[in-house]
């Protein structure tokens, strides 16, 4: 099939390289010209493993460019444009400039929406492009992208005339769920929002074990996983969730069903909480630390998760900025991530952490559990994503531990 994928972000990059690596005729368009420079250099702009071999692996079904004409090659559009939120509420700026590109080049192609939209999104793209609009929404973490688009736990499809995106995606052998174009917007909110809820969840836990010794949030939580019904994924307490989605998804459908008459009392109480969550961790590693005031403090990781460079709404720069208003003396450390202005960045590991007397794990990098135990003698170690072995380190805190 040919293929149009309009926005080159981590979603669009991914769903091309994939869909070229399955024998379709992908060609990627993006308005940021250096962008596609780059990617015409054989440059990928982000870090998502196994993405850049992907590309190249499917060199010949892959096209990069910012020359909006090359949609009327197309069958299908496919919308990977961002969906930021403006004062809470989803901006749709760039959903629909991509969608008038398309309707001044094509009057048979069919759009195809991937990214995250509020529902009616697609009966108002339609309405105003003339064009059959489907929703794909897509399920793929950062760090584990490719085997997410691959091997998905499902195909959602909304809209009529849904049989080429059914057989473009029949390849995953994943169940197909095909339904109405609001129902598949709807199921990616309601999904989204439910993961951010029970990731607050077991972090409310993870608070209340601080206070009960001899518990351990991660063993409740295979406790709990274990149970069909309430599942063993995202249940890993931390610093709280951040990211390009969750954040924001969560923020845009509680506001949308708001509009609604509807209040998503869950949904906000996740999003307080996991606001409140940076400021409760600062102040605990300030008093347990008997004040961080002038101390000089090394965080471990600066990626809003592991195995990406993607750092929106990075839940260790919250915590460094709460920290520096304590008076701390904050650098930081992270394997990918080491050209931000706002941070002091060291380049070794090693090195960051001899400098200081606290020591954080903020982002779950496995490089962090193998962290030289003679190096964090004598250190203040404070393990808030759970990734040091508390029997091999003399940990002050680690999140829902409740050992004291
Ligand atoms: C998310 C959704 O998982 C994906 O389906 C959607 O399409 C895009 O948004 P992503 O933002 O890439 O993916 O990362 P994800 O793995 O979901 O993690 C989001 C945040 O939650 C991260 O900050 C992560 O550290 C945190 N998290 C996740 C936890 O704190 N605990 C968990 O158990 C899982």
């Amino acid at each position: 099939m040919k293929i149009a994928i309009i926005g080159l972000g981590y979603v669009g990059l991914v769903t091309a390289a994939v869909l070229a690596s399955q024998g379709n005729q992908v060609i990627g368009i993006d308005i940021d010209k250096k962008k596609i420079e780059s990617l015409l250099n054989g440059n990928i702009p982000i870090f998502e493993p196994g993405l850049e071999e992907k590309i190249k692996c499917s060199a010949s079904n892959l096209e990069f460019t910012d020359n909006f004409d090359h949609i009327r090659d197309a069958t299908l559009a496919y919308i990977c444009v961002p969906t930021p939120n403006f004062n809470g509420k989803m901006d749709l700026k760039y959903v629909l400039s991509a969608s008038e590109e398309i309707r001044k080049r094509s009057k048979e192609i069919t759009i195809v929406i991937k990214s995250t939209v509020l529902p009616g999104t697609a009966k108002k793209v339609s309405e105003v492009t003339g064009l059959t609009v489907i929703s794909n929404p897509e399920f793929t973490r950062e760090g584990s992208a490719i085997s997410d688009t691959e091997k998905p736990d499902r195909v959602v499809i909304g809209g009529f005339s849904t049989k080429l995106v059914q057989q473009l995606w029949s390849f995953t052998k994943a169940p197909m769920i095909v339904t109405s174009n609001e129902n598949a917007e709807l199921i990616k909110y309601a999904s989204n929002s439910f993961l951010a809820v029970k990731i607050s969840f077991i972090n409310q836990i993870a608070d209340l074990c601080e206070t009960i010794p001899n518990t351990d949030v991660n063993e409740v939580a295979i406790g709990m996983g274990l149970d069909k019904r309430i599942g063993k994924d995202f249940l890993k307490a931390g610093l709280g969730y951040g990211g390009s989605c969750f954040p924001k998804d969560t923020v845009a459908i509680s506001s949308y069903a708001q509009e609604r008459g509807v209040e998503l009392t869950i949904v906000k109480s996740a999003i307080n909480y996991n606001d409140q969550r940076i400021r409760d961790l600062a102040r605990k590693v300030n008093d347990l630390s008997d004040s961080v005031n002038g101390k000089s403090v090394c965080v471990l990781g600066l990626s809003f998760k592991d195995n990406t460079d993607d750092i929106r709404e990075s839940r260790s720069l919250l915590l460094m900025k709460e920290l520096e208003m304590y008076g701390a003396k904050v650098i930081a450390y992270d394997p990918i991530v080491n050209n931000l202005k706002s941070v002091k960045i060291c380049k070794n590991m090693d090195e960051c952490i001899k400098k200081s007397e606290i020591v954080i794990t903020s982002t779950e990098w496995s490089e962090f559990s193998q962290i030289n135990k003679d190096i964090l003698k004598g250190k203040m170690v404070f393990d808030l994503r759970r990734v040091l072995e508390p029997k091999d380190f003399k940990i002050v805190m680690g999140v829902g531990n409740g050992k004291n």
